[in-house]
């Protein structure tokens, strides 16, 4: 009976992520077959070549071409996405100012168009597979140290990092996860999804955890800013689909960490739905999310930050979050599909039973529904 107490969260704007809308269209279509495919392209940009960037063939690559020697990251964009879309439209520029890096962006945009969501997904195991023999190629012939590589993929794109895991010859030293995509991969193993098996050090930032992305953990330090379900400003900036701005907001805030003096400061917490009750300790240790993340942060992180760029806010204050309480309520008629809310919430709950009955008695004596 207690369960039902938890009258939570938010609303929920999904609709254009709506995975059945195309279902049946013939503009749809899954691709097989083998890698290179001529509709996943991997383009190389470094500082002096940064608007016109060189087209690599995966198969003959040349070590020219990543001289001097330079760190490398790797960008993937998600549904709907191209090489110039998010996270490359602003992560790129800000490496590409600010660190003496080589940026490749993935371009695999033919096989994720609108409104074929549920095709795209079916796609990303070719792309993660041909991002895998990319990654080899260059690994086998020397040309970038496993150690040099991090991907960073955002959306589906953060679900292609983690599924190019199964692929790869050597195990992965770092992924990024932007927002990884939830639609279509709640359910299964974690094969199909980001999770910290798929790299030495997974980080993640989680900005529309109600819709288009996961409220999970994902990897070795998850980030949630502003709690997750809705992103300061975004209800001005989109207010026919602020979920797509929440999304947007995770390759936005990590562009900025690149380069912000002030840092994005988290504060560590068990998980999102103690932070939601207010249980979390306002002075637990912080850490800092996005680009810098030390590599041995371990836990899931909770911060503020502004409404509009700069969005930084720095060291995250001690805090007293007993009146946070959510005032939210879960509106499931919107949402994209009825089933899609995340089952660790229930387990979270039931972990929690069983010694913090006093706290949760008076929590809920506190609560007014
Ligand atoms: C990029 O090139 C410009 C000159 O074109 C230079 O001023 C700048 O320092 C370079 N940036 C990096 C990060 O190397
Ligand atoms: C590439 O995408 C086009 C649609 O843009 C599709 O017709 C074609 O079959 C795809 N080819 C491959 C090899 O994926
Ligand atoms: C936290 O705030 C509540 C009221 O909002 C107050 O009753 C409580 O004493 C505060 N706790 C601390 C440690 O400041």
């Amino acid at each position: 009976m207690r369960v039902a107490l938890f009258v939570i969260v938010a609303h929920v704007y999904c609709a254009a992520t709506n995975p059945i809308v195309g279902l049946f269209d013939p503009a749809c279509f899954v691709v097989r077959g083998d890698c290179p495919n001529k509709n996943i392209t991997f383009w190389l940009y470094s500082n002096e070549t940064r608007d016109s960037p060189v087209l690599l063939n995966p198969l003959d690559l040349n070590p020219w071409d990543f001289q001097p020697p330079r760190p490398l990251k790797i960008l993937i964009h998600g549904y709907t996405g191209y090489r110039d879309f998010a996270p490359s439209s602003t992560i790129r520029p800000a490496l590409l100012d600010h660190e003496d890096v080589y940026v490749i962006s993935i371009d695999y945009g033919p096989l994720v168009r609108d409104p074929c969501y549920v095709q795209a997904v079916q796609n990303v195991p070719l792309v993660s597979k041909c991002l895998a023999q990319f990654i080899d190629n260059l690994l086998d012939r020397g040309i970038i140290q496993s150690d040099q590589l991090h991907i960073i993929g955002f959306s589906l794109g953060g679900q292609v990092a983690g599924q190019t895991a199964n692929y790869v010859k050597r195990k992965l030293q770092r992924i990024t996860g932007l927002d990884p995509a939830k639609p279509l991969f709640i359910l299964g193993s974690n094969k199909r999804r980001l999770d910290p098996s798929d790299a030495d050090f997974v980080d993640v930032i989680h900005t529309d955890v109600l819709g288009r992305g996961m409220l999970r953990t994902m990897g070795h330090a998850d980030f949630y800013p502003n709690f997750g379900p809705a992103q300061p400003g975004c209800l001005e900036e989109n207010p026919n689909d602020p979920g797509s701005c929440n999304h947007d907001r995770a390759p936005r805030f990590y562009a900025e960490s690149i380069y912000s003096k002030k840092g994005f400061w988290g504060r560590k917490c068990a998980n999102w739905f103690v932070h939601v009750l207010g249980l979390c300790p306002g002075d637990a240790a912080e850490a800092l999310m996005g680009y810098h993340v030390p590599l041995d942060v371990r836990g899931a992180y909770f911060l503020k930050t502004g409404s509009k760029s700069p969005y930084a806010l720095g060291h995250a204050p001690k805090t007293n979050n007993s009146k946070f309480l959510s005032q939210l309520s879960l509106d499931s008629k919107q949402n994209e599909i009825d089933r899609d809310y995340e089952p660790q919430l229930h387990r979270t709950l039931l972990k929690l039973r069983p010694f913090e009955d006093d706290v949760l008695d008076e929590k809920l004596e506190n609560l007014s529904l």
